[in-house]
């Protein structure tokens, strides 16, 4: 349904706005984000190398929790370039509240976050299912509720574009509290604000519980 010529272009937006129905019941607290900038520079993964630095305090332990909520810090390895250069965007512009992340974004120039993601996407590592404490039963659930949801995202997690982020193999907890936020508008995304404002706790928890159980994203350990 969503070919390669969908891209993350307003137009596209818009479209696919309109294809999922209008925003009812979501409220958003800052305006409607601005188009994001074309995504034109070539990232260094060598120079990013340098970058990463900072960064494995955190994303280099599989077991770093956010503090407050709780839950574990997302996955990079195994992630899109281009959907790691949206979402330090989205961190430094403000559209996404995590005042954490928003400070690590602020110090990068569009340069420097070519170039961590490129570092970031091209670590290698096995694929690997993400920390759930769904059981097969939720699942199973999950995987019957995320008929909309695979068609950008992919039926095993692997996103149909590169500005999308890949679900598989992320961890639960990050998945749930990513929805948890688009849901009441401390993520501003025209996207996902629509869609996980349809979806209750449970709907939440089981989807999540199903793109974690796909292996793919891992871990990238110091
Ligand atoms: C103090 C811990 C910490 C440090 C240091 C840190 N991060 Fe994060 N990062 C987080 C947490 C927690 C989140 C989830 C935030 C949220 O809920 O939106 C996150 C989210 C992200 C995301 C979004 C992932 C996704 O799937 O949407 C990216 C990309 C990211 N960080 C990249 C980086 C980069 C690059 C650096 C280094 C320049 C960095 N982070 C440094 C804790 C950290
Ligand atoms: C039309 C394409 C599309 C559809 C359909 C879609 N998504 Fe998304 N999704 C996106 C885009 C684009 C983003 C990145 C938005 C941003 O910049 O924050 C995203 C982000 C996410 C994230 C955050 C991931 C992360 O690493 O932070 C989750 C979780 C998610 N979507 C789950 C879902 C679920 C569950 C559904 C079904 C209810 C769904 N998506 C349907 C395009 C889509």
């Amino acid at each position: 349904m969503f070919g390669s010529k969908l891209v993350s272009t307003a137009a596209a937006t818009f479209a696919l706005v309109a294809i999922f129905g209008p925003a009812t019941g979501f409220t958003q607290k800052a305006p409607p984000p601005p188009p994001l900038n074309p995504i034109a520079l070539k990232g260094d993964a060598a120079r990013g190398t340098t970058l990463a630095e900072t960064c494995y305090g955190c994303h280099g332990l599989p077991e770093s929790h956010n503090a407050y909520p709780s839950y574990l810090v997302p996955k990079l390895g195994g992630q899109n370039a281009e959907y790691i250069t949206v979402a330090l965007q989205g961190y430094r512009r403000g559209t996404r509240g995590h005042e954490t992340m928003q400070a690590q974004a602020s110090s990068l120039t569009d340069q420097d976050i070519a170039d961590v993601a490129a570092y970031f996407s091209a670590l290698d590592g096995k694929p690997e299912t993400g920390r759930t404490s769904g059981d097969a039963a939720e699942v199973a659930a999950g995987k019957a509720k995320s008929a909309t949801c695979v068609q950008c995202h992919g039926l095993e997690g692997v996103a149909a574009a590169p500005q999308w982020p890949n679900l598989g193999g992320q961890h639960e907890s990050y998945l749930v509290q990513a929805l948890t936020q688009y849901k009441d508008g401390r993520r501003a995304d025209l996207l996902m604000g629509p869609l996980a404002s349809t979806l209750d706790d449970r709907a939440i928890e089981e989807i999540a519980a199903f793109f974690a159980a796909q292996p793919l994203l891992h871990n990238t350990p110091r």
